[in-house]
């Protein structure tokens, strides 16, 4: 029988994110921690682009519980592959995606993808079409490990690093902000992050430069989930105005959508906006100054945010990561255990 998977948060339900982040504290503060729950039990992990956290995560998640994890690399001693449906494999990729899928959904219990978003428009992109043949074929559950649209498991360590530092989030404020990057990196963890404190019931701004809004179908999950939940939604591109008060500042840069595919029209769109870092003039803003700085890593310092920042009391990046570990873990027993 195909077990659950774990697409996106937000094809999970309230009850069941608020069970799985409980269980995930449970792990953390060492109670019950069920050191041979997944004996004998395989997670394959496809990484179609490079890790750290998410990798190793998930290769400790399993041996933590006594499962074992293994970690393959397409066109990296593992073959190319194709994804195209009904392609003559004429070209370089030795084998199709629905077939690798289909011989590791024999040898895994659960299977891992991460692909970031590499078709040529924004439309074909957004499609998520690895992660989609992968789930579709595996014949076991799936986990994304961040595609173009979600990063699911970054989004559920982000809600429990806001329950850690908050206690209560409900009404307090989240600024998502928008920070200049040489290169256009993808929505996922934006969008996942926005949809983790709207599920929360946190006041979500959004602060970004015009021409860098997020995809209106994800914005009008992140809006949903904030209808459900009591929270809000808005967007400036006044940074300085959107950090007033803040309690969590989620830094992170983005592409522009509408100029996804296109390098030299994206760093036009960016050029001017290298003062779209956080820095500790930004943090003594929030709210008596003591607003959390959050980030989901890897982070370019004084690009995105500044020595000053990360090294100083606002930073809990390295508690957001650690979070990366135990809601794995609670994922893990969720999707793969007995109990
Ligand atoms: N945050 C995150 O997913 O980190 P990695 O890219 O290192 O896995």
């Amino acid at each position: 029988m195909m077990s659950r998977q774990m697409l996106a948060t937000d094809e999970w339900d309230d009850a069941a994110i608020g069970a799985l982040l409980d269980r995930a504290a449970q792990l953390k503060a060492g109670r019950d921690p069920q050191p041979r729950a997944l004996e004998g039990r395989v997670l394959a992990n496809l990484f179609f682009n490079p890790s750290l956290r998410t990798r190793a995560s998930f290769e400790v998640a399993m041996l933590r519980h006594g499962g074992a994890c293994i970690a393959l690399e397409p066109g990296k001693g593992v073959w190319g592959f194709e994804t195209r449906p009904g392609v003559v494999m004429d070209g370089d990729a030795a084998e199709h995606l629905v077939d690798a899928a289909r011989v590791l959904g024999r040898y895994g219990d659960l299977l891992g993808v991460r692909a970031f978003p590499s078709a040529p428009t924004w439309e074909e992109a957004r499609r998520d079409e690895v992660l989609k043949i992968v789930a579709r074929e595996a014949g076991v559950g799936v986990i994304n490990l961040e595609s173009a649209r979600r990063h699911p498991c970054q989004g559920l360590a982000d809600a429990l690093t806001i329950r850690e530092q908050l206690g209560t989030p409900r009404g307090k404020r989240f600024v998502l902000a928008w920070c200049w990057h040489p290169r256009a990196l993808p929505t996922a963890v934006p969008v996942s992050a926005a949809l983790a404190a709207s599920r929360e019931g946190m006041e979500v701004v959004i602060a970004r430069p015009r021409g860098f809004d997020l995809d209106p179908e994800d914005m009008r999950a992140i809006e949903a989930m904030a209808g459900r939940n009591g929270g809000s939604v808005s967007t400036t591109d006044d940074l300085n105005a959107a950090m007033e008060g803040a309690e969590i500042v989620y830094a992170k840069s983005w592409g522009s959508l509408r100029r996804y595919g296109d390098a030299e029209s994206e760093a036009r769109g960016r050029a001017g906006l290298r003062h779209w870092r956080i820095d500790e003039d930004l943090m003594a803003r929030t709210a008596g100054g003591q607003g959390r700085l959050m980030h989901c890593l890897p982070l370019r310092r004084n690009v995105i945010v500044t020595d000053g920042v990360l090294d100083g009391p606002w930073s809990v990046v390295t508690d957001q990561a650690e979070n990366r570990l135990h809601v794995q873990r609670a994922l893990l027993l969720d999707l793969l255990g007995d109990a």
